[in-house]
This record gives C-alpha cells, sequence and structure tokens, in this order.
C-alpha cells in the first residue's frame, strides 16, 4: 500500500502518575475511531499514543509509594495498555518518554537549538504550581495562586536553560492567523490573544530534580518537561535517529488531538520548536472540550473519576465508545452521567440498531426458513432507502473530516431510523399473508438485511466490534462485503446465504437497577428484599386518569408521540415512545393512567412531564395502552 495517501494521527501522552480515567479514554477513543476511519477509507495510517514519564511530579508519587519512578511508571503503563486493549485502541506505536529512542532525540534537538542560539543560559525566576508541572509569570497568577488548579504555587529562582519563543512570535502569528491550524476556530481566537502581547521565553531547563532528560551539555539540568513531551510526535518516527524513514513517511501529522487545557502548548511551542528545527508544521491541532462529571472536571488528583474498565465491564467496549463519540460534540464541554448512558443504550442501540437487526433476521427465519432471499421485485418505495444508503458514506467522510464525530453518528442513525421506517412502511407482516405477495416480501427483507450491511460497515470505526457480530448473525463473511467500497453500491449482499440469528446485540438496561457504583454482594441481597414494595412506596405514586387531547410525531423519531393530556383542569405534555403502535388520530379522547409525579425529562429535547401506561412485551414489538373500563373525569386518582 505504498501508494496510498498517509495519515499521522496522535492522542496527547498521558502522565501516569497514576490510573486514567475516561476523559483520557475520551480522546483516545475519537484518536481510534479516526484512525481507523481512515484506514477503511483507504489511507496508510499511523497513530501514535504514549506516556509523559519525566518531571517532579511523578518522581514525588513513587517516592511516596516507596517506589523508583521507573518502577511506578512501569506498573502504571502497563496497567495503561491494559486500558487500552479493552477499549479496542488500535494505536500503531506506544512511546514512552522514558526509552531510549526518545531520550537521543530530545538530547539532539536540544543540542541543535542550543547550538544555533535559539535555547540560551539565564536565570529563572518565577512562579511553579507543582501539581500542573506549569510555570507561571506575575501577571499570569490569579489571585496570588495557579490559574490552571487554583492551588498553591512557589517562587522558584535558578540557573536555567530558555527557549527563544519571542524571537518566533511575528511567524506564529502570522501562520495562525492565516490557517486553520488550530480547531475549532473558537480557541484559535484565544491562542491569538495570547501571543499579541507578545511572548516570554520559555524556561526549558531544570536543575531542582533529577527525573528528567539530562541535558547533554550540562547535565546538572534536566529538560523541563514541554520540550521532552512534544518530542515525542517526532521522536516516535525515528527523527535524528539512523532510520528515518517513519519520519519522512508520515510528517507533518495531521492532527494532533488534544483536550482543550493543552492546546497553547501545541498551538505555540509546538510549531515554534518545529520552526526553529526547520521541519514542517503540523495540518491541524484539535483542541476538544472536556467530560465533566456532575461534581466538576474530573481530576485524577480530585478523585473524581469514572473507572473506564469498570464501564466496559458493565456495558460493552462498543456501547462506551459509541456513547463518548455521540453524546457530546467533539470540542464542547459535556457532562458524563449514567443515565444519559443509559438512555443512549436503550434508544439508540438496543431500540433502533439493535432491534432492527433483530426484527429484521427474525421475518428472515420465520417467512424464509433463514435464507436471504432474493430481491425480483423492486417497487418505487424502495428508492428512498437505496438513496440515503448511498448517500450517507460521503456526508459521514465529510464529517470525520472536521473532527465531528457525533454529526457523523447521527448520520449514520438517520439510515438506522429510515430502514425502520421503512419496515413500517411496507408492513412485512401483512405481506406475508399474501402468497402472491412472497416476491415482494423477499425483496422487502432483501432490502432491509442491505441496508443493514451499510449501516455494519458505516458504524465500524466507531463500534470495532458489532460489526463482525451482526455479519455473522447475518451469515456472510466481513472481508469483501465490509469493505468502504462495498458500500458505493447497493445489492453486493448475496442471496441464497443461511442466516445466523442470535441474541439481540445490545439488551436494554434498566435504569432503576444501575447503581453508579459496584454493588457489593451483600448489597445485592438487600436488593432482592427491596424488590418487594410496602403499600406506603406505591402510595408515592400520584397515578391519574388522563385525557389525550392533542397528539403529534416528533421530528427525527419513529418511535416518539408529544401527547397533551388533560388531568382534571391541568394541562400536560408527555412524551411517549408509542408511534410505532398508535397513530395520533387513534389517541385523540383515550383516557389512559399518568403517572404526574415522575421528574420531568427531556426526550429529543421534547420536555415530558410524566409518562403514560402501556403493557408491552420485551422487545415493544406489542404494546398496549392502559386505559378505564368506565368512563370516568380525567384527574381522577388511581388507588
Ligand atoms: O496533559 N475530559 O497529560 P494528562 C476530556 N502529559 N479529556 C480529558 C479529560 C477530561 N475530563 N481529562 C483528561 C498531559 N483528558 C501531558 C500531555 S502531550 C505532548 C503532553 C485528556 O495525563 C485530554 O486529552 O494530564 C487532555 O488533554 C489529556 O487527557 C491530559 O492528559
Ligand atoms: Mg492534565
Amino acid at each position: 500500500m505504498s501508494g496510498n495517501k498517509t495519515f499521522y494521527i496522535t492522542t496527547p501522552i498521558y502522565y501516569p502518575s497514576d490510573k486514567l480515567h475516561i476523559g483520557h479514554s475520551y480522546t483516545t477513543v475519537a484518536a481510534d475511531a479516526m484512525a481507523r476511519f481512515k484506514k477503511l477509507t483507504g489511507y496508510d495510517v499511523f497513530f501514535l499514543t504514549g506516556t509523559d514519564e519525566h518531571g517532579q511530579k511523578i518522581q514525588r508519587i513513587a517516592q511516596e509509594n516507596g517506589m523508583s519512578p521507573k518502577e511506578y511508571v512501569d506498573k502504571i503503563v502497563e496497567w495503561i495498555k491494559d486500558l487500552w486493549k479493552t477499549l479496542d485502541i488500535s494505536y500503531d506505536d506506544f512511546i514512552r518518554t522514558t526509552e531510549e529512542r526518545h531520550k537521543k532525540c530530545v538530547q539532539q534537538i536540544f543540542k541543535q537549538l542550543y547550538e544555533q542560539g535559539d535555547i540560551y543560559k539565564g536565570e529563572y525566576k518565577g512562579w511553579y504550581c507543582t501539581p500542573c508541572e506549569s510555570f507561571w509569570t506575575e501577571r499570569q497568577l490569579k489571585d496570588g495562586k495557579c490559574p490552571d488548579c487554583g492551588r498553591d504555587v512557589e517562587i522558584i529562582k535558578e540557573e536555567a536553560y530558555f527557549f527563544k519563543l519571542s524571537k518566533y512570535q511575528d511567524r506564529i502569528l502570522k501562520y495562525i492567523q492565516e490557517s486553520d491550524f488550530i480547531q475549532p476556530e473558537s480557541r484559535k481566537n484565544e491562542m491569538i490573544n495570547f501571543i499579541k502581547p507578545g511572548l516570554e521565553d520559555l524556561c526549558v531547563s531544570r536543575t531542582s530534580f533529577d527525573w528528567g532528560i539530562e541535558v547533554p551539555f550540562d547535565p546538572e539540568h534536566v529538560v523541563y518537561v514541554w520540550i521532552d513531551a512534544l518530542s515525542n510526535y517526532i521522536s516516535a518516527l525515528g527523527y535524528k535517529s539512523e532510520d528515518e524513514s517513519k519520519f519522512k513517511k508520515y510528517w507533518p501529522a495531521d492532527v494532533h488531538l488534544v483536550g482543550k487545557e493543552i492546546v497553547r502548548f501545541h498551538t505555540i511551542i509546538w510549531p515554534i520548536m518545529l520552526m526553529a528545527l526547520g521541519l514542517p508544521l503540523p495540518q491541524k491541532v484539535f483542541g476538544h472540550g472536556w467530560l465533566i462529571l456532575e461534581g466538576g472536571k474530573m481530576s485524577k488528583s480530585k478523585g473524581n473519576v469514572v473507572d473506564p474498565k469498570i464501564l466496559v465491564d458493565r456495558y460493552g467496549v462498543d456501547v462506551i465508545r459509541y456513547f463518548l463519540l455521540r453524546e457530546i460534540p467533539f470540542g464542547a464541554d459535556g457532562v458524563f452521567s449514567n443515565e444519559a448512558l443509559i438512555q443512549r443504550i436503550n434508544f439508540d442501540l438496543a431500540n433502533d440498531l439493535g432491534n432492527l437487526v433483530n426484527r429484521t433476521l427474525t421475518m428472515v427465519e420465520k417467512y424464509f426458513d433463514g435464507i436471504i432471499p432474493e430481491p425480483t421485485t423492486p417497487e418505487e418505495l424502495d428508492e428512498a432507502l437505496k438513496q440515503l444508503a448511498l448517500a450517507v458514506p460521503a456526508r459521514v467522510e465529510g464529517y470525520m473530516d472536521q473532527l465531528k464525530f457525533s454529526d457523523a453518528l447521527s448520520e449514520i442513525w438517520k439510515l438506522v431510523g429510515r430502514t425502520n421506517k421503512y419496515i413500517d412502511e411496507t408492513m412485512p407482516w401483512v405481506l406475508a399473508r399474501d402468497a402472491d405477495k412472497k416476491d415482494r416480501l423477499a425483496t422487502v427483507l432483501y432490502n432491509l438485511l442491505e441496508s443493514i450491511r451499510f449501516i455494519a460497515v458505516l458504524i465500524k470505526p466507531f463500534m470495532p466490534n458489532t460489526p463482525g457480530k451482526i455479519f455473522r448473525q447475518m451469515g456472510v463473511a466481513d472481508e469483501k462485503l465490509g469493505t468502504w467500497e462495498s458500500i458505493h453500491t447497493w445489492g453486493k449482499l448475496p442471496s441464497g446465504i443461511k442466516i445466523d440469528k442470535g441474541d439481540p446485540i445490545f439488551p436494554r438496561v434498566e435504569m432503576e437497577k444501575e447503581k453508579p457504583q459496584e454493588k457489593a454482594p451483600q448489597q445485592e441481597k438487600q436488593q432482592q428484599d427491596k424488590d418487594m414494595i410496602s403499600i406506603e412506596d406505591f402510595a408515592k405514586m400520584d397515578l391519574r386518569v388522563a385525557r389525550i387531547i392533542e397528539a403529534e410525531k416528533i421530528e427525527g423519531s419513529d418511535k416518539l408521540l408529544k401527547l397533551q393530556l388533560e388531568v382534571g383542569n391541568e394541562k400536560k405534555q408527555v412524551v411517549s415512545g408509542i408511534a410505532a403502535h398508535y397513530t395520533p388520530q387513534q389517541l385523540i379522547g383515550k383516557k389512559v393512567i399518568y403517572i404526574a409525579n415522575l421528574k420531568p425529562a427531556k426526550l429529543f429535547g421534547v420536555k415530558s412531564e410524566g409518562m403514560i401506561l402501556a403493557a408491552s412485551d420485551k422487545g415493544d414489538k406489542k404494546l398496549s395502552l392502559l386505559t378505564i373500563d368506565r368512563d370516568l373525569e380525567s384527574g381522577l386518582k388511581v388507588t
């Protein structure tokens, strides 16, 4: 594949000061989805991640744990590599800053910059925040504290080497202003404003600790963190080593993915280092937002972190990856909550996609003995589905090129929704009643399977395990029918193949059963006792007779209806997942049972003040609203 276009993508190299949390996983999963997408679409990809292992903070933590820094980081790095395995991260290389190949490279970079006069010796005087490993000038402090974390800073005065950022400030300003180097756009303006007052030269060595790379010509000094860390992006490619072939092939990087708090280092210090070395600059630095817990930003030092291994263990890797990439527009901050996760599982995955696959395969079993039938009888109606399926890949590619993972996924889910709608439109169970319609039924089921195949290919970069499951259930091999090429043409799915319907690919999760933390076995037992409720528990529910006075579809959802209820002399709005079972007209005037004291929620952006009750089977295939068998006025209590 030597003629292919290359694509080089990186994550930050994380501090192995402690185990990583869901925030670090977020960046890495995003980078992985991008890397997989580019591989799928024919690029020669190099995907780099790693660890940033030097510095005073790690030295101190290791000491507290009674270990040498290297022993300490070795242990954490092993844990991190296992995390990436758990999350199916397909990195091509994992760089550790304690590796010889990295150290040598950094020392040569430092030496070159010194020899050409871009690094010089001076005296450092300033404020240092140890937890953040950041130096601050007097004017950068906020009320005398670290402007990033708000903690105490200490004054430091020592002999040190400096890097002449000031010499390059006009060039970097011009470059940022005139390019799309910094994404998203809002971060670009922040950086412009940061540079405009002028850049101070950067202190790039320390003598107060020794857990770092020695300055080659002055071993009292170790290289201070950012020169060390940032160089990883080229040291891993063999820059300044005997074999620079990877460097020649992949540099400059197509995108450095980073969290917004380190955009400054990546868009000012890093390109200036590269300018000084006479190297081409990366195409793009994308600074994404933070995942926030209800209690504020996650942080290893604050301890309010979500353990990604526990999450994957409980919900599955594809579910977690889907959630991270779908829930929050990349770039913006977003809250990580269990409720939102479970909603995504139940709506997008179990209902929309899982059910589609399961329903379709069930019908193939039932009507065609599990053999993929031949599509001999197309109708006009099929065109809309087919045209959408053929249009989605290019749209997904367009979004991916802008790192809009959430938009890319929602584009794919439009096809999922359209395919579900195709079932409603064609009503295969009705066709099945009529022997003359057998060919048409065959065509409908074929189209459903083909659309599912498109979906399976499209979700590959995001959910690396699900497509294989879908292919296995459809009885077809992934190799030829799972390529990006293969979804440029409709109808590649062969007929005559025996399917192998298994279990639904995404089981639903019951919200009430999900507690945020692992349950101890003892709690599990108490839980069982709790399954019985008292009459007082029951009385907590405010159940009422309600009359449906308006009903309408919700744009973008095939499942949901927006209902207006009359409850005595009050009017309430609820969103109900019954659109597959009732038309709006059928509902007007019905008296139903309404739970009035349920916490309001938002579904598809629409406010829902409670819920109406219905009985249904597991997959919501059969469903009936609860109603009253004598006519009573609305508002009356159910007891
Ligand atoms: O900064 N939400 O390492 P680090 C989203 N070693 N992303 C988050 C996050 C959150 N709550 N928390 C962490 C360092 N991240 C340096 C980098 S690069 C040359 C050196 C992600 O362990 C996000 O990508 O503090 C952030 O930039 C990175 O982890 C910080 O990891
Ligand atoms: Mg950090």
